[in-house]
C-alpha cells in the first residue's frame, strides 16, 4: 500500500522523508507537541492494543457524491443520504480485507490473533511492542507530560505505518493535566474558551450601546434576524460541549429572565455521551468549567427561541471527550476509529465503566463545536479521517459550524510552529477549521462609537480572528476561486517560511459573526466574554432558523453549505468585512479585504437575504 506524504514544512522546505526500500513513511507528526518529553523506548514486552484502520471503498469519489447533495446548481441538491446507504458505500471490500490480512499472516501475526470490527473497518490484535516494531519497522518511545507527569505512548515514526497507536499525541489530557494548566477551558485542548474581560456589568438593554456590550437585540439588529422558528418538531439544531464543561441551570435562568423571559426554566436536551453530564459540583460551576457551555446555549436558545437544543455533552469527567467521540455519538459505523492514544477509550475503569456510546442518536442538522486544536498535533491520516466523516454528515444533510480560533494566525495560547532555524515563527492553523467539509466562523466587532447599522471590522478586541491556510488539505474547488482572487488581489508579504502560500491549500474562515462584548450570565452575575466561540453559535442559530423555514415549507435541511456560500448568487447575502487584520506569530497576520479573506471569511450574514436565497434553493 503506499501512501501520499505529508508535507513537512522546515524553513520553506517541503521535503519528504528518505524510507528504506520496500517501505514509505506513512505518518509523520509536524511538530513535537508542547510540553511533551521522550523519556524512554517501550519495554518490549508491553502488550499493545493494534489496529489496521481499512481503506474505505468509494472515498475517492466522496466530494462529488458531497458536492452532487450540495452544490446550488446541481439537481440533486438538498437530497440527502440515508445512514443506511452511506454506511454501504463506504465499507471496505473484501479484497482489502483479505490483502492486509495475507500481509499480517505473511509477516508472522497467527490468522487466529486478528479480529475484524463489526463494520469491517477494522483489523485489530494484541501483540508486542518487540513484534509491532518488527512489523512495522518502527520504534515506540514513552512521552512523559512536563507539568503532569502524564506519560503516553507514541511511535517513533521511522517507516511505515498504518495504525493505531499511533504518531500523534492524546490532545485529550486528562482532569489532571487540567488542573495543572491555567487560563485553559475543559477537558479538550481546545481554544481556550470565550476570553472574560469585565464582571458584574450593568445591562443597558438598549442598541445605542451594540459596540460596548453585544445582547442577543444587539445581533438581531445587526443582522436582521427576524424569523421565529415554527417547525420546530422536524428540525434539530445541536450544541456539542466536552466534559468538565458544562451549563448551570441557574445561570441560563438569570440570562432568560433579562434577555428572553419565556425561556425561564428551559433547558436544552441533554444527550449524555460517554458519561457526559452536568456539573452539581459547585465549585466547578464558575467561569472556568461553566463560560463555554453558557455562551454557547443562552445564544443559540435564545435565537431559535422555541427550537429544542440538543446538548451534546461529550465525555465523562475523568478522561474527557475529543470531536471523534462526539462524532461516534452520531454515526456508529465511524465509532470503531476512535484512536486509543488520541481519543479517550471507552470503558473507562475509573469513570463512565460502559462500551462508547456508538450511533446513540441521528446527526442533528445543524451542529456548533466552539472547540479547536492545533492542525499540527493531528497526523495528515487522522486529519483525513475525520474531515472525510464531515463530509458524510453533510451527505447526511448536517451543517457542522466550528469556530475558527481566537488567536489570529498563530494556534491555541498563541504558540507558533517552531522549526529548526531560531528565526522560525510558522503560522498555526486550526483543526478542524483547516478540513474543507465544515463551515468555520471567524469573529468580527462592531468598532467603538459604531453602531448596529456600521460596517463592523476584524475582531481586534481582546481576541483576533482565527485563519489563515492549512499545511494538510488542498483548497477545495468550492473556494479556489475566493482564493486566487485574495492571493492574486492582496497578495500577503510573507513567504513559503511562514505559511502554505502557494495559493493552492484550503483557506480559513468561511464567514464570521460577531465575537466581542458578549453579555452572558455566569456565576449568578454577568460578564462580557469575547472570541470565535460566541460565534460560531450565532451563525450556526440563523443556518437552524433557516433550515425551520425550510422545512416548514417541506423542504430539506440545507446540509453542506460551504459550495452554496461561496457561489455567485449568494455574494449579496453578506456583509463583507474590509478592516481589520489578524496578527500572530510577530506578524501583522492577514487583512481583511474586499471578497473573502483568511480574517472573516466571505464576512457576515445578512439573515433576510440568506434566508431568501436558501427557500429559493430546491
Ligand atoms: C486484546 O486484549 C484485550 C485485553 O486482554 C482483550 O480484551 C481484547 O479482546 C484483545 N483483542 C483481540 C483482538 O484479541
Ligand atoms: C436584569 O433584569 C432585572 C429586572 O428587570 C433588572 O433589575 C436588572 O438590572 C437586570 N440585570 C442587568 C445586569 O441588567
Ligand atoms: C474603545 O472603547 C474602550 C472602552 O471605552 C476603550 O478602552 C478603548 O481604548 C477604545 N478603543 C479605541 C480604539 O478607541
Ligand atoms: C495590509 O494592508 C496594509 C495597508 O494597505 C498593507 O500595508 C499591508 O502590507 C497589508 N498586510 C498584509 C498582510 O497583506
Amino acid at each position: 500500500m503506499r501512501y501520499p506524504l505529508p508535507v513537512l514544512f522546515i524553513c520553506g522546505l517541503a521535503f519528504a522523508v528518505p524510507s528504506p526500500s520496500g517501505h514509505v513513511v506513512f505518518e509523520r507528526r509536524q511538530v513535537e507537541p508542547h510540553g511533551w518529553v521522550q523519556s524512554r523506548r517501550l519495554e518490549g514486552d508491553f502488550m499493545l492494543p493494534m489496529r489496521f484502520g481499512l481503506i474505505q471503498n468509494n472515498l475517492d469519489h466522496l466530494d462529488d457524491m458531497l458536492m452532487a447533495v450540495s452544490h446550488p446548481d446541481s439537481a440533486g441538491y438538498s437530497k440527502h443520504w440515508s445512514a443506511t446507504d452511506l454506511v454501504e458505500k463506504f465499507k471496505p471490500t473484501t479484497q482489502t480485507i483479505e490483502e492486509v490480512v495475507r500481509w499480517l499472516v505473511e509477516s508472522g501475526i497467527p490468522h487466529d490473533r486478528l479480529a475484524l470490527s463489526i463494520n469491517r473497518g477494522w483489523i485489530h490484535f494484541n501483540a508486542t511492542t518487540a513484534e509491532v516494531e518488527e512489523l512495522l519497522k518502527t520504534e515506540y518511545y514513552v512521552f512523559t507530560h512536563e507539568d503532569s507527569g502524564v506519560e503516553q505512548i507514541t511511535r517513533m515514526e521511522k517507516h511505515i505505518d498504518l495504525i493505531m497507536p499511533t504518531v500523534h499525541f492524546n490532545h485529550v489530557p486528562s482532569p489532571m493535566v487540567q488542573r495543572k494548566r491555567t487560563g485553559g477551558l475543559g477537558a479538550l485542548e481546545s481554544q481556550p474558551g470565550p476570553h472574560r474581560v469585565e464582571e458584574d456589568v450593568t445591562v443597558i438593554p438598549t442598541l445605542a450601546k451594540c459596540d460596548m456590550l453585544i445582547t442577543m437585540e444587539c445581533l438581531r439588529a445587526l443582522y436582521n434576524i427576524d424569523h421565529t422558528p415554527v417547525a420546530t418538531e422536524k428540525n434539530s439544531f445541536g450544541i456539542v460541549e466536552f466534559t468538565p464543561q458544562t451549563y448551570v441551570g441557574s445561570d441560563l435562568d438569570l440570562f432568560f429572565e433579562n434577555f428572553s423571559s419565556t425561556q425561564v426554566g428551559t433547558r436544552p436536551q441533554l444527550v449524555s455521551i460517554d458519561g457526559g453530564e452536568l456539573q452539581t459540583d459547585p465549585s466547578k460551576q464558575g467561569f472556568k468549567y461553566a463560560a463555554e457551555s453558557n455562551l454557547d446555549l443562552q445564544y443559540a436558545m435564545g435565537l431559535t427561541n422555541p427550537q429544542t437544543i440538543t446538548l451534546l455533552q461529550t465525555g465523562d469527567d475523568v478522561i474527557g471527550g475529543s470531536f471523534n467521540t462526539w462524532i461516534d455519538a452520531v454515526d456508529k459505523s465511524y465509532c470503531p476509529l476512535n484512536d486509543p492514544v488520541l481519543d479517550p477509550v471507552y470503558p473507562d475503569p475509573s469513570g463512565y465503566n460502559h462500551p462508547p456510546s456508538c450511533g446513540i442518536i441521528s446527526p442533528p442538522k445543524v451542529v456548533s463545536i466552539s472547540y479547536g486544536q492545533d492542525e499540527a498535533s493531528v497526523t495528515t491520516r487522522y486529519a483525513n479521517r475525520q474531515c472525510n466523516e464531515y463530509a458524510k454528515l453533510g451527505m447526511m444533510g448536517t451543517s457542522v459550524f466550528y469556530s475558527s480560533g481566537d488567536y489570529g494566525v498563530a494556534g491555541n495560547y498563541g504558540n507558533c510552529l517552531f522549526t529548526h532555524c531560531p528565526t522560525g515563527k510558522i503560522f498555526n492553523p486550526s483543526f478542524p477549521s483547516g478540513c474543507p467539509y465544515v463551515t468555520s466562523v471567524g469573529a468580527t466587532q462592531i468598532n467603538n462609537g459604531s453602531t448596529v447599522h456600521d460596517p463592523e471590522s476584524a475582531c481586534q478586541r481582546i481576541i483576533y480572528s482565527g485563519g489563515g491556510f492549512s499545511n494538510i488539505f488542498s483548497v477545495p474547488k468550492y473556494q479556489s476561486a475566493a482564493v486566487h482572487t485574495f492571493m492574486t488581489d492582496q497578495t500577503p508579504p510573507y513567504s513559503s517560511s511562514l505559511y502554505s502560500n502557494d495559493g493552492k491549500s484550503r483557506g480559513f474562515p468561511d464567514v464570521s459573526a460577531n465575537g466581542a462584548n458578549y453579555v452572558i450570565a455566569i456565576g449568578g452575575k454577568f460578564a462580557t466574554v469575547y472570541g470565535t466561540s460566541a460565534s460560531s453559535p450565532v451563525f450556526a442559530s440563523m443556518i437552524s432558523l433557516i433550515n425551520d423555514a425550510r422545512l416548514a415549507q417541506g423542504k430539506n435541511s440545507v446540509g453542506f453549505i460551504n459550495p452554496t456560500l461561496y457561489s455567485d448568487k449568494f455574494t449579496s447575502a453578506f456583509n463583507d468585512i474590509t478592516t481589520g487584520g489578524n496578527p500572530g506569530c510577530g506578524t501583522k497576520g492577514f487583512n481583511a479585504t474586499i471578497g473573502w479573506d483568511p480574517v472573516t471569511g466571505l464576512g457576515t450574514p445578512k439573515f433576510r437575504e440568506l434566508l431568501a436565497q436558501f427557500l429559493s434553493l430546491p
